[in-house]
């Protein structure tokens, strides 16, 4: 479709199968994470599945006000313009809040919720004076249903979703879409640190999750509508 989507944390995981999903719709796609070594890796893979023109590879970190500013202004500069933004780069620990440290605590956080803070707050601008945009937040069922065990995920992914329901609020009416999508658990280098207890059949495929954020990403539901993943 030629859409200009920018996906955070995409050289592995959900991030990297849903940047292969849009490269294969026709889309150009913009991937980062904060190691070189990934992204030329993810870089390599997708070059197999569509232009290698329409793949633009940055690295950054999306706790980090200044690598948000950076890799926009950079995204601008390369493709002239920013349709979708997935906010998906995201970490996990799975213990108790009694042990957990301050230090993970933030980690998490500044992760998976600041990151889509600064992402947005650099993006809106330019999405509003193209007149338009799609922004999905990749939250999680854990992101309205808490488990024992994960309480700075949870705290994260339910912020989230808080984030998602008051931005598309805050822009309805300037022909943005804000959208969550809450995947259950998928088959990943962040579900493998986990000792959940979880039947094979139960564990979705990144490109499963990857089909239905593509999905979502026409913008045929109301602004502020959360998407369940489930198999
Ligand atoms: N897997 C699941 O079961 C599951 C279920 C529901 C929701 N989710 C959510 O889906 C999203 C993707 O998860 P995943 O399972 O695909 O994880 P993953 O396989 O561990 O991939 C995470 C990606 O994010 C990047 N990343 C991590 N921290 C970053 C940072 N500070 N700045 C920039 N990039 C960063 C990683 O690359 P570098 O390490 O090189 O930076 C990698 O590309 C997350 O938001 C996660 O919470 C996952």
């Amino acid at each position: 479709m030629n859409r200009v989507v920018m996906i955070t944390g995409s050289t592995r995981g959900i991030g990297l199968a849903t940047a292969a999903e849009f490269l294969k719709g026709g889309d150009r796609v913009v991937i980062f994470c904060r190691h070189r070594g990934h992204a030329l890796h993810a870089k390599k893979h997708l070059v197999s599945l569509g232009p290698w023109e329409n793949i633009f590879s940055l690295t950054g970190d999306v706790r980090n006000a200044d690598d948000a500013k950076k890799i926009v202004r950079q995204c601008l500069k390369h493709f002239g313009r920013i349709d979708v933004l997935i906010n998906n780069a995201g970490i996990a620990a799975y213990k108790p809040v009694e042990e957990t440290g301050e230090r993970e605590w933030d980690d998490i956080i500044d992760t998976n919720l600041k990151g889509p803070f600064l992402f947005i707050r650099q993006v809106l601008p330019v999405m509003k004076r193209q007149g338009g945009g799609i922004i999905i937040n990749i939250s999680s069922a854990l992101g309205v249903t808490a488990e024992a065990g994960f309480s700075a995920y949870c705290a994260s992914k339910f912020g989230v979703i808080g984030l998602t329901q008051a931005v598309a609020d805050e822009t309805a009416g300037d022909g943005l879409i804000v959208y969550a999508v809450l995947p259950w658990a998928v088959n990943t280098t962040l579900l493998s640190g986990s000792d959940l207890d979880l039947a094979p059949s139960e564990i979705l495929a990144p490109e499963y999750v990857a089909e239905k954020i593509f999905a979502a990403a026409r913008g045929k539901r109301k602004s502020g509508t959360l998407f369940e993943v489930y198999s």
